[in-house]
């Protein structure tokens, strides 16, 4: 039978949002039936196989939205093959300090929920939207945060993207080989 698969996302701008559309195509184009999901919006989660769950990091916090899916859904989620990724300005540039720092904050945010056997913990440089459906949703003072944290990205390292396509399909991929295995 086609196993189902939640690509769960939390977003402000859009960006981890368009990082879950990628992942989800990737799986869709393997085989499998996925579905991508706001954490934001209750969802069922009994009819999953797996679940692939994203956030963007603010002030060195993960979305309370993606922490509060994980610790409700806690007794599922030990049972499902469950991989997070996490994506952030801190891995604009991946280094071992950065990663290091990064799951860190992952893990901080966790420290109440029992432990979960993750998959893997996918940490990717994120970007900065200032256009788009999930950006024009935002309150007018986040979005004002956003232009201004934009401005400064660009004047200091002349982009605003530093999303690593390659390196989140090849993450996506071997996420994919290990579900592929699980019964
Ligand atoms: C107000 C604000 C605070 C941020 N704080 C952090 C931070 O503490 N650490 C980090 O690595 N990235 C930080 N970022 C960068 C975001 O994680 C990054 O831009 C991400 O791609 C945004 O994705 P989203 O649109 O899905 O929320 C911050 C961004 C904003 C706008």
């Amino acid at each position: 039978m086609t196993k189902k698969i939640l690509v769960g996302y939390a977003t402000w701008s859009g960006v981890t949002h368009e990082v879950a559309n990628v992942i989800a195509s990737q799986f869709n184009h393997a085989g499998f039936q996925t579905d991508i999901v706001n954490l934001k919006e209750n969802q069922d989660i009994s009819t999953y196989d797996a679940f692939i769950l994203g956030t963007s990091i603010h002030a060195s916090h993960p979305m309370k939205i993606f922490v509060e899916f994980i610790k409700k859904n806690h007794p599922w989620l030990i049972r499902k093959p469950t991989a997070l990724f996490a994506v952030c300005a801190n891995m604009f540039e991946d280094t071992p300090e950065n990663r290091k720092e990064t799951l860190t904050w992952l893990h901080d945010s966790l420290k109440d929920v029992p432990e979960i056997p993750f998959l893997d913990i996918g940490l990717f440089g994120g970007a900065v939207l200032t256009e788009g459906a999930d950006y024009e949703n935002l309150n007018p003072v986040i979005k004002m945060v956003i232009r201004s944290m934009k401005k400064s990205i660009v004047e200091k390292m002349k982009k605003d993207d530093f999303r690593d396509w390659d390196k989140i399909k090849s993450w996506t991929e071997s996420i994919i080989t290990t579900i592929k295995k699980t019964s």
